[in-house]
């Protein structure tokens, strides 16, 4: 099967900040981490990066089961950060990811402006390392406590303090959908330095239980992701395209090489793909197969030229 990179005529390659990926194709934090399980079934070199699971500073054993719930076209899920803690990652983990075959970007979440600086700074220059995403937008944690990235401020002074020890990659900020509009809160994060945005994190949702007359979820409440939110991700990239420069990773709900293009044209420079992972952990590749295909069909050499091309509002740069 061709993977995304193997047409020497056309250019997949894209930017995100001072990062050059060779393909756009990105694995969602929290669905594939560095890809060990899934490189026993296919090749991880498929993606363009892949995106560990968030990491905190303390270890956590996450949300009572159940925390997983298939839902009509999603998942819904209440993991809540469930992770070993930076002092771990840091002795067990770093030292396996230069061996990963394609870049790696860390993830970090926190529940404290302090905590989110103080875990990104001791991921600055890892080896294998070629950016951080911060997480500032997780629901689950707090069932209902309100998340950073819900709070142009609050995202701001994050994205602030991150970058002020963070020097060696490109700091990305995560946002949520749960917001009404997704706009001022690309651009606080944009004015606090960050170099890319990702969006969308999960939706917020919840299902009931009627023979029990209680929530499915211990935790009540989940984050909702899955092709079900698909519209929702492509609308907010579409919306932050036509706020910020910085360019936009999207995703929610890529299954196939169109959904991937959907968020392409709307003004994403890559794309993550979180879900459809556990469905078909081939998905990379077929979606890669879709774009070159559309590159070509279309006449076009490189997979920048799609970025924004649906989106008459785009601000962000093709170059
Ligand atoms: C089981 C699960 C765990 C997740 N964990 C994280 C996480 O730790 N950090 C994060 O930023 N996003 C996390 N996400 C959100 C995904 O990275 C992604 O933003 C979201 O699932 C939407 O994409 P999708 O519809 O392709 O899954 C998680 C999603 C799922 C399904």
């Amino acid at each position: 099967m061709m993977g995304a990179g193997d047409d020497d005529a056309l250019d997949l390659s894209v930017e995100l900040g001072s990062l050059r990926l060779r393909n756009p194709i990105i694995a969602a934090s929290g669905c594939y981490n560095r890809g060990a399980e899934f490189g026993r079934i296919m090749d991880v070199a498929a993606y363009g990066a892949v995106t560990l699971k968030s990491v905190t500073r303390e270890p956590r054993l996450g949300n009572e089961m159940p925390r997983l719930l298939s839902t009509p076209g999603g998942l819904l899920n209440a993991i809540g950060l469930q992770g070993p803690g930076i002092a771990y990652f840091l002795e067990h983990e770093a030292p396996k990811l230069a061996a990963v075959p394609s870049a790696v970007i860390a993830s970090v979440a926190g529940f404290s402006v302090a905590e989110f600086a103080e875990v990104a700074s001791r991921m600055d220059g890892i080896p294998g390392i070629v950016a951080i995403e911060l997480d500032v937008s997780c629901p689950n944690v707090d069932a209902e406590g309100a998340c950073f990235a819900e709070d142009p401020a609050s995202t701001a002074a994050v994205v602030e303090a991150v970058k002020a020890r963070v020097t060696k990659v490109p700091v990305i900020a995560k946002l949520t959908p749960n917001v009404s509009d997704i706009k001022p809160v690309a651009r606080a994060a944009e004015a606090a330095g960050a170099d890319a945005l990702s969006l969308i994190n999960s939706l917020r949702g919840m299902s009931v239980d009627v023979d029990r007359a209680r929530p499915w979820l211990a935790n009540r409440s989940g984050g909702l992701t899955g092709p079900a939110i698909r519209p929702v991700g492509v609308y907010h990239v579409w919306e932050a395209a036509t706020a910020v420069k910085i360019p936009i990773i999207g995703m929610g709900g890529i299954e196939t090489g169109r959904d991937a293009l959907e968020y392409l044209m709307a003004g994403a420079t890559a794309i993550s793909i979180g879900t459809a992972n556990f469905r078909d952990p081939l998905a990379p590749l077929h979606v890669g197969e879709t774009i070159a295909a559309e590159l070509r069909k279309r006449s076009f050499t490189r997979v920048r030229s799609l970025t924004g091309m649906a989106n008459p509002g785009f601000a962000g740069a093709r170059a």
